[in-house]
């Protein structure tokens, strides 16, 4: 059986002042700064990562993550995008992932998978790591259309994409439902729907790939239910929202997540 690091990564939305982002991310680091068992990523707000990347520069097992990118340009620091930030801005931050495809970001600013696609992409192009978002609503869920959403999203979202950067992509099962909703699904659901994203991927990847790539669950995600979720076979970390701005729920979280 192939061994699957777990990974598990907060993310902060739109919490946290400078000064308080480093107080959370201080926290952290003394908490479990030296815990190698899991990749750990912090995704604050874009106004905190310099500050925060400041502080994970002498620690090595704390990656530093951002919420979104724009599409254009991987290299150049320069566009008419106002408002914008490019990849590599990012780079330029010791940035290493990014969150790609958020629902909230699906929903309320109107991404589609093509353009989930072509973020993707920029952030390969700049040998950033995308966290990319995958989930279905409460509708779909209930109407037992989850499995088709899941591989329209799959489908479009990874087009043009081989075993080579499927390699270097994350990717997070996040039901729109169970975000920041306080409602979870269960350890049983998530992992039907993480074997169903393996299935769908040895379809159009190799079925090593399938095998190799990390999916995350997100949605309500604390430090109470991450055992249990995280103890599934085919699922390898999580994506934090509310319980990833307090650094003792994070860090249980993560201790939870460890193989042991
Ligand atoms: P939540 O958010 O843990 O607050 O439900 C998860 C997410 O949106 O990534």
């Amino acid at each position: 059986m192939i061994y699957r690091k777990k990974i598990v990564a907060g993310n902060w939305k739109m919490n946290k002042t400078t000064g308080e982002a480093k107080i959370l991310v201080e926290d952290i680091i003394r908490d479990i700064g030296k815990f190698d068992d899991v990749e750990i990523v912090l995704c604050p707000p874009f106004t905190s990562l310099e500050a925060v990347s400041v502080l994970l520069s002498p620690v090595q097992n704390i990656r530093l993550g951002a919420q979104n990118l724009h599409e254009a340009s991987s290299g150049a620091f320069t566009g008419a995008f106002t408002g914008e930030i490019s990849a590599g801005m990012l780079k330029d931050l010791y940035v290493r992932y990014v969150i790609i495809g958020h629902s909230e970001l699906r929903q309320f600013f109107h991404e589609d998978d093509a353009l989930v696609n072509r973020k993707t992409k920029a952030a390969l192009q700049a040998e950033l790591r995308p966290i990319v978002c995958i989930g279905e609503t409460l509708p779909q869920r209930e109407s037992n259309q989850w499995k088709k959403v899941l591989e329209t999203q799959l489908r479009a979202g990874l087009a043009g994409f081989g075993d080579k950067e499927l390699g270097d992509i994350i990717l997070a099962y996040e039901p729109i439902w169970a975000i920041g909703t306080g409602k979870t699904a269960s350890p049983e659901q998530a992992e039907e729907a993480h074997q169903w994203i393996r299935k769908v991927l040895a379809t159009h990847f190799s079925q090593s790939a399938s095998e190799r790539i990390r999916i995350q669950y997100g949605g309500s995600v604390k430090p109470e239910n991450a055992k249990e979720l995280l103890s599934k076979p085919d699922i390898d970390g999580a994506l934090v929202g509310g319980a990833s701005l307090d650094a003792r729920g994070f860090t249980a979280i993560i201790k939870n997540a460890c193989p042991a």
